[in-house]
């Protein structure tokens, strides 16, 4: 799923330069994607989908069959997910909540919070006794956890085992637990712990992390004489933007995820993967506008750039990417074209940091020729800043959904 599935390749192809650039979803291919993820893992574990990886609501409809709730991190996140999937379990996370999202997401019925803060516990109780007096809102202590040595150091992202802002932290753990044990906090249950550490580990990391997590909230839960019902492990499977090919490796993290069930076999584990789950789904398709050489360099400009994918960018990487090829040149003046073999695709912005993709190897790319980037379905579209220098945005295909009602 790197070099375009054919359904986003005849696309790409087919339409008109001004539609270009276009996100081209195969939705076909998630849902292929998506059930290969939820096959891998045993029945006990649940899985949410971290929406802002992507919360586009044609994505978060067809991972639907596949995934046990959404994942949201803000009060847009929440009414939005509410709005798409209605009806689907959601579990509301994310630093600095404010009063109105908490009370919003009661009031739409969520029941599930991951807390952040002893802070944030006390405003819960008290809007929760406010807006719903007669329900009942499970709690999930987020907490920044010491990792087992040398886990997190491959991670490209990492949000806990360090100095963050997120999650409590693990000095706080008996008295904020003392505070859902006591009778103080009558409507909120302690169902169990959130710890989402890091981003971009591979399986055997994330099983590490996984087991420590899960060793820890055990060790707290037998202190305090709480049942401990749940535990999030988080996201954060790596996603190789170098190596586009090598997936992570679901059936070995399932395996290990089950095999840890099984050792605690009252407890739901549970996982809320973001770009693992929709990178692959998604291509930024374009043409290129321009090649010129620069001090000995080729560079292509393509329509559009970092400010629809701001992937590469922020994460300093290339962003995968195919040329394809379009023989048609329907204007009078000669179409400028490499001279080398090595190309650098650049957008349309006034800034060198406007690169897409450095050192191509696509000799011959001509004016007029387009260019796919894959690994485009996460943390892409939704994470860049769209306003910079009002070029038109780009279009929104979904590919995949003949014969689907
Ligand atoms: C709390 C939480 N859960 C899940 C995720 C998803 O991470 P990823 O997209 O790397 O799987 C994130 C990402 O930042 C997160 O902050």
């Amino acid at each position: 799923m790197t070099d375009p599935t054919s359904a986003v390749r005849d696309r790409a192809l087919a339409l008109p330069s001004t539609e270009l650039p276009a996100y081209l979803y195969d939705l076909a291919a998630l849902r292929e994607h998506a059930e290969t993820v939820r096959a891998a893992l045993p029945a006990r574990v649940e899985l949410y989908y971290a929406a802002k990886a992507n919360p586009d609501p044609e994505i978060l409809a067809a991972l639907a069959p596949y995934v046990d709730g959404y994942e949201v991190s803000s009060g847009g996140e929440l009414t939005h997910v509410h709005e798409a999937v209605p009806g689907h379990p959601l579990a509301f996370g994310g630093p600095g909540k404010t009063p109105r999202e908490i009370t919003t997401a009661l009031e739409l019925g969520v029941r599930r919070f991951h807390v952040e803060s002893a802070y944030e516990l006390r405003m819960l109780a008290e809007l929760t006794a406010r807006t719903v007096p007669d329900a009942r809102v499970a709690v999930l202590l987020r907490f920044n956890l010491p990792v087992p040595d040398g886990s997190l150091e491959n991670s490209s992202l990492a949000m806990g085992g360090r100095p963050t802002p997120f999650g409590l932290d693990p000095a706080e753990a008996d008295e904020t637990v003392r505070l859902l044990t006591d009778g103080t906090f009558p409507q909120l249950d302690l169902v169990g712990i959130h710890a989402h550490l890091a981003s971009g580990l591979e399986a055997a990391e994330q099983l590490a992390v996984a087991e420590s997590v899960v060793g820890w909230a055990t060790g707290l839960a037998d202190r305090h004489g709480f049942r401990l019902a749940e535990v999030n492990v988080g996201g954060g499977m790596t996603v190789d933007y170098a190596e586009p090919q090598r997936r992570f490796d679901w059936a070995a993290y399932g395996k290990g995820l089950g095999e840890l069930a099984d050792a605690h076999p009252h407890l739901t584990i549970r996982i809320e993967p973001g770009r693992a789950l929709t990178a692959y789904c998604g291509w930024y398709a374009t043409e290129v506008l321009d090649v010129k050489n620069s001090h000995g360099e080729e560079f292509a400009v393509v329509r559009g750039g970092t400010h629809h994918l701001r992937t590469p960018a922020t994460k300093g990487h290339d962003q995968p990417c195919s040329v394809l090829p379009v023989d048609d040149w329907p204007h009078p003046w000669p179409r400028s074209a490499a001279r080398r073999d090595l190309v650098t695709l650049t957008g349309q912005l006034c800034t060198p940091k406007d690169v897409l993709a450095r050192q191509v190897p696509a000799a011959g790319l001509r004016a007029g020729d387009r260019v796919a980037f894959s690994l485009a379905g996460a943390y892409a579209w939704n994470i860049s800043h769209h306003e910079f220098l009002m070029h038109p945005r780009p279009g929104f295909h979904y590919l995949g959904t003949e014969g689907r009602g």
